[in-house]
């Protein structure tokens, strides 16, 4: 369950069908030039008129990231207006519980069991957070990571910010505003608990609720075995996904506002989160995009928060990778839930859990939304900081051959990568910046810095 590409680029799609609008003006060409002299003329014709319409495309359509491109046929030509077009594309729905687990007699809704493998086993969601265990610092192997002036480094002192102060103040208002709750999902097995107190000493305590899916229970480290179809295995997360995601739903639905899933190497800035997800836009866009709710709603618009990737450059074919994951709102989650799950792929044996949710999600009308601020900065990572930081495109993105340049949407390069404003780790302090490079950030939200 290690860091990884977006899923379905190592083993094909996995059921998930997809449309290639990719363009090759080279083959295109090369084809037609080929063949001229061998047909008739009206076939020559027809051939220069197929030419000219690709390179029209091409020329307005592919190579032009960010502008007039498509997103269920509707042309979109900024962020704002890209926003607008998937928050209507989703129904609101009622997000009153409804319960669906069927008396927990099959999968996905079988349940958990305790230590002693009894089934019916409910994690206390709130344990990490009423007591957070210390942060346990190694002196000597800090201050290594502390000298190192790496590109890690780079990315994480000098463009990312964590907004502290917000939480503050607004746990200070909090009689005024009341604030989201937010449920963090983490997925694991038993050979990779040595990763979970790297978790448990950082950002897991800072989510109201916190479970960790797992094939062995461990109330001590918040382990939780919940029961799904088919092996333990890399190749079957999506059976470990559809459980969990249901285990989640029965369990803890009421209390919560937002749901974030990632694997154990995955390092949430919990702070910019919550920034994210209290701010005006999003929850205007769970709203239904204009106005903000009053929270007396009993509707809202499923949100599907994440980092897009366009299948194999269509805009029509858009995921929330893996990396940093997903965050979902009370409406997405119902939705996936009571709707998606017994409907779409629900033997299917993958581990492209990412693709599935999102193409379920699709199939109900709900689109990822673009998590990308205002300047383009995207926040949520598939990598690591350093990796960010360094990258940059090749000179022909959607033709390079290169998974990430093709398959990524509209992205800046270096610092500009990740969302830029106020932000950022303060500096070597302690295992949360160990903890950070080792396992990577992969949601850097209003980041960048420089102040
Ligand atoms: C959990 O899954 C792993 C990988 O398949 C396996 O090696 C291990 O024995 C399983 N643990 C339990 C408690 O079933």
């Amino acid at each position: 369950m290690s860091r990884r590409k977006p899923s379905n680029i190592q083993d094909g799609v996995n059921g998930v069908t997809a449309a290639t609008t990719t363009l090759n003006n080279n083959g295109v060409s090369n084809s037609v030039v080929n063949t001229i002299p061998k047909i008739p003329v009206r076939f020559f014709l027809f051939a220069a008129c197929l030419w000219w319409s690709l390179w029209i495309l091409a020329l307005f359509g592919a190579s032009a990231p960010g502008h007039n491109r498509k997103i269920s046929s509707i042309s979109v030509t900024d962020y704002d207006q890209l926003k607008n077009v998937i928050v209507s594309h989703a129904k609101p729905i009622n997000i009153e519980y409804v319960d669906v687990s069927d008396g927990n007699k099959e999968h996905p809704h079988l349940g958990a069991t305790d230590e002693n493998g009894r089934i019916g086993y409910i994690h206390d969601e709130t344990a990490l957070r009423k007591n957070p265990p210390s942060l346990k610092i190694d002196d000597s192997q800090m201050n290594k990571f502390c000298k190192s002036r790496d590109e890690h480094f780079q990315m994480m002192h000098n463009r990312i910010v964590v907004d502290t102060d917000y939480d503050r103040r607004t746990m200070e208002e909090s009689g005024i505003h009341k604030r989201d709750k937010l449920f963090c999902l983490v997925y694991t097995f038993d050979s990779a608990h040595p990763m979970i107190p790297y978790i448990l000493e950082t950002w897991g305590p800072k989510c109201d609720g916190f479970v960790v899916g797992s094939n062995k229970t461990d109330p001590s480290l918040g382990t939780v075995n919940i029961l799904h179809e088919g092996p333990e295995e890399y190749n079957n997360i999506w059976q470990k996904v559809r459980s969990m995601w249901c285990y989640i739903y029965d369990n803890y639905y009421e209390k919560y506002d937002w749901f974030h899933i990632g694997g154990d190497d995955l390092f949430l800035l919990i702070e910019n989160l919550r920034l994210y997800l209290e701010s005006e836009e999003i929850k205007s866009a769970a709203n239904g995009g204009i106005y903000l709710p009053d929270g007396t709603e009993t509707t809202q618009t499923p949100l599907l928060l994440g980092r897009r990737f366009a299948l194999k450059g269509d805009l029509n074919d858009i995921f929330v990778s893996g990396g940093s994951e997903y965050t979902m709102n009370k409406a997405a989650l119902k939705l996936l839930v009571t709707e998606g799950l017994d409907n779409y792929f629900p033997h299917a044996h993958t581990f492209s859990e990412d693709t599935m949710v999102s193409k379920i999600l699709q199939k109900l009308d709900v689109l990822p939304y673009d998590t990308k601020d205002e300047d383009g900065g995207e926040r949520y990572m598939p990598f690591m900081p350093g990796f960010h930081w360094s990258y940059r495109l090749p000179k022909d993105p959607l033709n390079s051959k290169e998974w990430y340049a093709e398959y990524s949407i509209n992205i800046k390069e270096g610092a500009e990568h990740c969302s830029p404003k106020k932000c950022g780790i303060p500096s070597c302090e302690g295992r949360e910046y160990e903890t950070t490079i080792r396992t990577g950030v992969r949601f850097v939200p209003e980041g960048v810095f420089g102040d």
